[in-house]
């Protein structure tokens, strides 16, 4: 397939992870629509600054993205945002999204998060990235000084990001390697042809795996301003990385109580699904290969259909089962399989801890961040259908290891002959303490909004 994409109208985030600009920060604001005129001039000067998918800015790079209280904040009328999908004007932080997301309520649920609750949504995320702190800082500096002028925004928090050297989130295993192309992009040429999926799983108004344009929302006096938007999904996560090891360590001793470190990194790699290097399990199923760390050319079916190397329930293998979500049936669950990809472009914050086994006290975690154009079919799916569906692979009891919704009865289960091991008590690694459903404009759309009012 051509390169069909309207490049100049496309924000960049949704074809790029900028990893040539390592230094990011994401910014949370909210409108007041009191002053509703004030933020959207604010918004009509932005749009000059976005970076588009068209060519690469080499110093920094800014996007924008919207939640519904953001939209109507800004004047979007009634009508308009009920074009949007029901899930993105629901809100992740409903309790009918909690309920599906699996998210804790109560205690740890969307009334306790730091952002994103019903008591603190935020309308505006601006996604910042730039080739060194010090054009990250002065971006972030520049764009404070616009809010200030505009006398119509508040930034609510300024979350702190980055990727590092090694491109590993803090459990210590390489991240994003896992990931769908966009059909007609230079990524598809290079990608294995079972990751290249259609321009519409990822962008309104393109065709998506079911041969449709995938539904826009009804923005400005012609339908086609929705096209080129897409809708992103921002997930805060703390992670508890000696949490994570000191079980895995617990459960990885020799019988007579000693450290085994090689059984230990064994037991993790089960877990994630790949080895510390990204290598897949399925392919390398008793050591680690960095040759193999980049590779997502691989299916289960065809290398580990028991699970014997990857566990049926690691967290790859239920995040994205390829060519072994139905028995027996390669093609066919790919083409299932294509109609559930996501597009991540998480960034980890935090500290990198010095020794895994030890707490040090310090905050860490991902910003989970990915990108789809269906919000249910796409994310929602992924994360109650396969990562926190007890019976997924037939399995039974147990949900995702690394980031699934522990019960009391957590288990992971190692598929091994002659017989499977079971461990349990699996604890929860990941905590949820913020989020929202974003929509992400085409430029044009943003200019048109605008000029709402
Ligand atoms: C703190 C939270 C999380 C951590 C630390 C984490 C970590 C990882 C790691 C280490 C991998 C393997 C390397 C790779 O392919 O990139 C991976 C893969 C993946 N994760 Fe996560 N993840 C988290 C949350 C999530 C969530 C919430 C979802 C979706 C609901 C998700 C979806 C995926 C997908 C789709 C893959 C790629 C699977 C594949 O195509 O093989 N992850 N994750």
């Amino acid at each position: 397939m051509a390169d069909l994409l309207e490049r100049a109208d496309i924000q960049g985030i949704i074809l790029s992870g900028y990893v040539h600009l390592p230094w990011s920060a994401f910014m949370l604001l909210t409108i007041d629509p009191a002053h509703a005129g004030g933020a959207r001039r604010w918004l009509g000067a932005i749009a000059d600054a976005i970076t588009t998918a068209e060519g690469k800015e080499d110093a920094s790079s800014v996007n924008l993205a919207l939640t519904a209280t953001g939209l109507a904040n800004l004047g979007l009328d009634r009508t308009a945002l009920d074009s949007f999908a029901i899930p993105f004007t629901d809100g992740m932080n409903s309790p009918l999204r909690s309920r599906i997301l699996g998210d804790a309520t109560g205690d740890t649920g969307p009334e306790q998060w730091r952002w994103g609750g019903p008591h603190n949504p935020v309308d505006v995320l601006l996604m910042l990235y730039a080739d060194s702190d010090r054009n990250r800082d002065a971006l972030v500096a520049r764009i404070r000084a616009e809010i200030a002028a505009s006398g119509a925004l508040a930034e609510c928090a300024l979350l702190d990001a980055g990727l590092y050297p090694d491109r590993n989130e803090h459990f210590g295993f390489a991240d994003g390697v896992g990931q769908p192309a966009i059909d007609g992009t230079g990524h598809a040429k290079r990608a294995h042809a079972a990751n290249v999926v259609n321009p519409g799983e990822f962008l309104f108004g393109y065709e998506n795996e079911y041969g449709y344009a995938a539904e826009a929302p009804a923005l400005g006096p012609k339908r086609d301003l929705g096209k080129n938007g897409s809708y992103l999904v921002f997930r805060h996560t703390t992670q508890d990385v000696a949490g994570f090891w000191q079980f895995l360590d617990r459960q990885s001793r020799t019988p007579d109580g000693r450290e085994d470190p090689v059984a230990r990194e064994r037991l993790g790699a089960k877990f994630v699904g790949r080895w510390k290097s990204g290598a897949p399990l399925a392919l390398a199923p008793d050591a680690d290969d960095p040759n193999l760390g980049a590779t997502d050319a691989f299916g289960y079916a065809e290398n580990d259909a028991h699970g014997f190397g990857c566990p049926l329930g690691a967290h790859a293998r239920r995040a994205n089962p390829r060519d072994a979500l139905l028995t027996d049936k390669p093609a066919e669950s790919l083409k299932r399989t294509a109609r559930h990809r996501i597009m991540r472009r998480g960034r980890s914050y935090g500290p990198r801890i010095a020794d895994p086994l030890v707490p040090d006290g310090q905050e860490r975690g991902l910003h989970f961040m990915c990108l789809c154009a269906n919000i249910a079919r796409q994310f929602e799916f992924v994360q109650q259908t396969w990562i926190n569906n007890p019976v997924f692979g037939e399995l039974g009891v147990e949900v995702d290891p690394l980031v699934g919704a522990q019960s009391d009865a957590a288990v992971m289960t190692l598929q091994q002959t002659p017989v499977r091991r079971r461990i349990t008590g699996v604890p929860s690694f990941v905590r949820l303490v913020g989020g929202a459903y974003f929509f992400v404009p085409g430029v044009s759309a943003l200019r048109w909004l605008a000029t709402l009012g």
